[in-house]
Parts: structure tokens; C-alpha cells; sequence
């Protein structure tokens, strides 16, 4: 059904300099995983296997990171130290990477529609690295989200309510609901201010989109910021069909801010000192 797992992945991270200055943002890890990891983790355990990476100049340390570094391997072999690479050896086994470049960075929307090459015709996630999502359970963001495609064959995003002072950072969605975690959507506004925005349900990293957002994309104009928001197209296929925002079970770090960062540090370090 689904397989494909899109990562937008071709931004400057200019949040995080001088770090991002030659390191991609997608490679600062959480204790010791980098942010791209988690992210093919949870798309993994949703049961998809191709992930399609859109990357952009000075992004090779991904690419090197899902393959194998022979050197290393062969220089640890026998030892201890090879337990280490158990979680990314796991991953190379059972998916697949494939690559495009984001040659202008004209907006979220745009890198999406970079990625058709690689996603054709059928209904694929998106996962913003840079918001990390856990789960206490072992059904991830993506998996509860692929489990509702099933059901309602439609647009999907993931949504949080957030306090009201913080709208102005996402796109933000108002509805009707559907079940106590669903909505369907008839209006959505991206990086509204407090007075423009249609409530405090705020669109996070995970999408289910069907192909035919790429032909929307394509005729979307810019909008705020002047880029081509994925926001907009969406709400033209809410106006035209169904989207729905889901309400997730899990928590969300914005590790793409220092402070949502250090926070899922604190948190990861924290589960993992439990664990031994
Ligand atoms: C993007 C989307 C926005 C969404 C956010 C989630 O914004 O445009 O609608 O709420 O991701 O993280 P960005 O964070 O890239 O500015």
C-alpha cells in the first residue's frame, strides 16, 4: 500500500550554525543517532521501505550515513563495538535510499514536488526530520497515520494543539471533527498570526498525501514568505475532496530550535540511562 516515506532534507539549518555550517542539520544527533535515523525508524516501522531523500548541495553525509563504510566495519569487526552499528545495519537491510537534488530553495512545497521523480504515482509520507516524534507505545506517528489511510484514503497531517502565542510558526488548521482525534479539514493558514489563525491546532512533520497533490503543486503560486507551501496546496485539495488532520498519540520535539533540541536530548538520554 504505502511504501514510499518522502524527507525533505535540503534546508540550511541556519538555526543551528556555525554547527550546520558543512554538517547537515539532518545529521546532529540525539545522544548518539542522528536526526534522519529516528525519522526512517518510525517510516520503517510503518511499514515503508523506499525512502526517497531530497537533498541539496552539501548533503553527501546523509547519503554516506545509509551505506557502508568498510574502512570502520572491517576496523571493528570481532569487537564489542559493532553492537553500535546493529540499528543502521537493520535499516540497510530492509530499505531502500534514493536521492534527488533541491537545485533553488523555493519552500517546502517545492522540495515535495522535487520528490515526484522519486515517488510517481501513489499515496507516500513525508517526514520532517527535524521534528522528532516518540511514542511510549511501539506504534509510531507514521504507523497510526498509515493505519487511518487505510481506512479513509485521503490527505492526511499530523496535528498538536500549541498555545495560541506560537501559531504564527506553523501551519494551522480548523475543522470539523470527526472522532475525538480526527478532523476534517475546511480551512488552513500557514504561519498566520494570532488573530488570523483558525484555532491552536498546529500542522507537525508527518504527511500522507495522494499523488495527486503534484499536479496541485505545480500550479501553486508562492505565498507567505514567498514559497511554494505545501499548506496551500493542501487546502486546495480540502476544498476540492477531503483532508483530514490527525490528532497523534506521542510527543513532538521541534528539533529544529536549540531549545526543542536540548530537550530531546535531555529526554532520549534520560529513556536510554533507564533502559540499563
Ligand atoms: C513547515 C510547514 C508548516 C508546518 C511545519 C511543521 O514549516 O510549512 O506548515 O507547521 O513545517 O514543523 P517550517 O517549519 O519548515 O517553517
Amino acid at each position: 500500500m504505502i511504501k514510499k516515506c518522502l524527507f525533505p532534507a535540503a534546508g540550511y539549518g541556519t538555526r543551528f550554525l556555525p554547527a550546520t555550517k558543512s554538517m547537515p542539520k539532518e545529521m546532529l544527533p540525539i545522544v548518539n543517532k542522528p536526526l534522519i535515523q529516528y525519522g526512517v525508524e518510525e517510516a520503517l516501522e510503518a511499514g515503508l521501505s523506499d525512502m526517497a531523500i531530497v537533498t541539496g548541495r552539501g548533503k553527501r553525509a546523509m547519503e554516506d550515513h545509509f551505506d557502508v563504510n568498510y574502512e570502520l566495519e572491517h576496523q571493528i569487526k570481532g569487537s564489542d563495538k559493532e553492537t553500535y552499528l546493529e540499528g543502521i545495519r537493520y535499516i540497510m537491510d530492509n530499505c531502500t535510499f534514493s536521492y534527488t537534488r533541491q537545485v533553488e530553495m523555493k519552500g517546502l512545497g517545492h522540495a515535495i514536488l522535487t520528490g515526484e521523480t522519486l515517488i510517481g504515482d501513489e499515496p507516500f509520507a513525508v517526514v520532517l526530520a527535524d521534528d522528532l516524534c516518540l511514542v511510549e507505545s511501539d506504534v509510531g506517528v507514521l504507523s497510526q497515520m498509515v493505519k487511518l489511510y487505510k481506512q479513509f484514503r485521503c490527505s492526511i497531517v499530523a496535528i498538536e494543539e500549541v498555545p495560541m502565542d506560537e501559531v504564527h510558526k506553523y501551519g494551522v488548521i480548523s475543522g470539523e471533527m470527526i472522532r475525538d482525534d480526527i478532523y476534517q479539514i475546511n480551512t488552513m493558514v500557514e504561519k498566520p498570526s494570532t488573530e488570523e489563525a483558525p484555532s491552536n491546532l498546529a500542522i507537525i512533520g508527518r504527511y500522507i498525501l495522494t499523488p495527486d497533490i503534484f499536479d496541485i503543486l505545480r500550479n501553486t503560486t508562492p505565498g507567505v514568505g514567498g514559497e511554494i507551501q505545501i499548506t496551500d496546496a493542501l487546502m486546495q485539495q480540502a476544498s476540492e475532496g477531503c483532508v483530514l488532520g490527525y490528532k497523534f498519540k506521542g510527543r513532538r520535539f521541534d528539533c529544529g530550535s536549540v531549545h526543542g533540541f536540548v530537550e530531546a536530548t535531555n529526554h532520549c538520554f534520560k529513556s536510554l540511562e533507564e533502559q540499563r
